[in-house]
């Protein structure tokens, strides 16, 4: 599972390990942030025991703060740490940050120097295309992390102008595959099984990262399994369904309280529901709704009962 910001938290990715999901990563994490001690970034360091293989993903710029911050973290309960280099918001690469990196060659080669010098743990990054069309350099970047000893690179095949508009290149990511020894992971644009394993099949990636299309689908990760063994796959009941949101409900209501839990929840159940019949009534219902127990008793009324 590609990570996520706002999605990707603890509660979610377990509900992703238990539909077959191999590997995940944390949501972003400012390694100021943790540098600096602020409580919230300390909630993203959490794992739950449940997990399988987890990386937490880092963005910053600074080879310094890396270098501290990855010295200092012991304990740590992740597989790997990844960088993020390919945020393209306005408000982080105005600070250097997530795909403002991939103009930034020395200071990439540097940062990622110490950062596999300083973690206890693999390193990784996640990476763009480059910054435009007339800047595509992750061939460049790829060959300055392999050499700097980083143990894999994720490319989502699309340049920062592209934002998410657009096709992501698999061609791209396929040289990028071609031209390295480290493993190589695709991402962009994989929405079902079928287009996951196709992509995985023309690209000779060593494994693919699914970001949007886990919305709503923890699903995608089982189906991809069946079809990799030539099982057949049913996708699940509306019964299924429901037990599954009011599960992730759970586990965020006690990782985040009621508050917080209640907003999110209102923004998985969308995702949930989509593309079932006359979802768009639940959904405005679910919306309005102000606690557990009513967003229990529409989904219950919706996903439940014959009709
Ligand atoms: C809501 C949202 C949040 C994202 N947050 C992150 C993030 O925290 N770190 C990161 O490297 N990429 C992030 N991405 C990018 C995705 O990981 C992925 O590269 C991109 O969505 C393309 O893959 P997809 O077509 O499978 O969604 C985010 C994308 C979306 C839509």
């Amino acid at each position: 599972m590609a990570p996520l910001a706002g999605v990707t938290d603890k509660s979610f990715r377990r509900i992703c390990f238990e539909k077959g999901a191999q590997g995940a990563l944390t949501e972003m994490v400012s390694v100021k942030g943790i540098a600096y001690h602020d409580p919230k970034t300390a909630a993203y360091l959490q794992r739950h025991v449940d997990e399988k293989v987890v990386g937490l993903q880092l963005f910053g710029h600074e080879p310094e703060i890396f270098g501290q911050v990855l010295g200092e973290l012991d304990d740590l309960p992740f597989a790997f740490i990844d960088l993020n280099m390919g945020c393209p918001a306005p408000k982080i690469v105005k600070n250097q940050d997530g795909s403002a990196l991939m103009r930034e060659v020395k200071l990439v080669e540097k940062l990622l120097k110490t950062m596999v010098k300083e973690s206890p743990l693999p390193v990784t990054v996640k990476m763009r295309l480059g910054w435009s069309e007339e800047e595509k350099n992750f061939l460049e970047i790829g060959k300055i992390a392999e050499d700097a000893g980083v143990s894999a690179v994720a490319l989502h095949g699309r340049t920062r102008s592209m934002f998410y508009s657009g096709k992501a290149d698999w061609e791209a990511i396929a040289s990028l595959k071609e031209s390295l020894s480290i493993p190589v992971y695709g991402n962009g644009d994989i929405f079902t099984a079928k287009q996951g394993l196709e992509r995985m099949q023309q690209s000779h990636v060593d494994g693919i990262l699914i970001g949007r299309g886990v919305l709503g689908n923890p699903w995608i990760f089982a189906e991809m399994e069946a079809l990799i063994e030539g099982r057949a796959y049913t996708a699940p009941t509306k019964k299924e369904i429901y037990d599954t949101i009011l599960r992730h409900y759970h586990m965020v209501l006690e990782d985040k309280g009621e508050r917080v839990g209640l907003l999110q929840m209102r923004k998985h159940a969308a995702w949930y529901l989509k593309g079932l019949e006359g979802n768009g009534k639940v959904r405005s219902a679910i919306n309005a709704s102000l606690n557990m127990e009513e967003i229990q008793d529409i989904l219950q009324r919706f996903l439940c009962t014959e009709n």
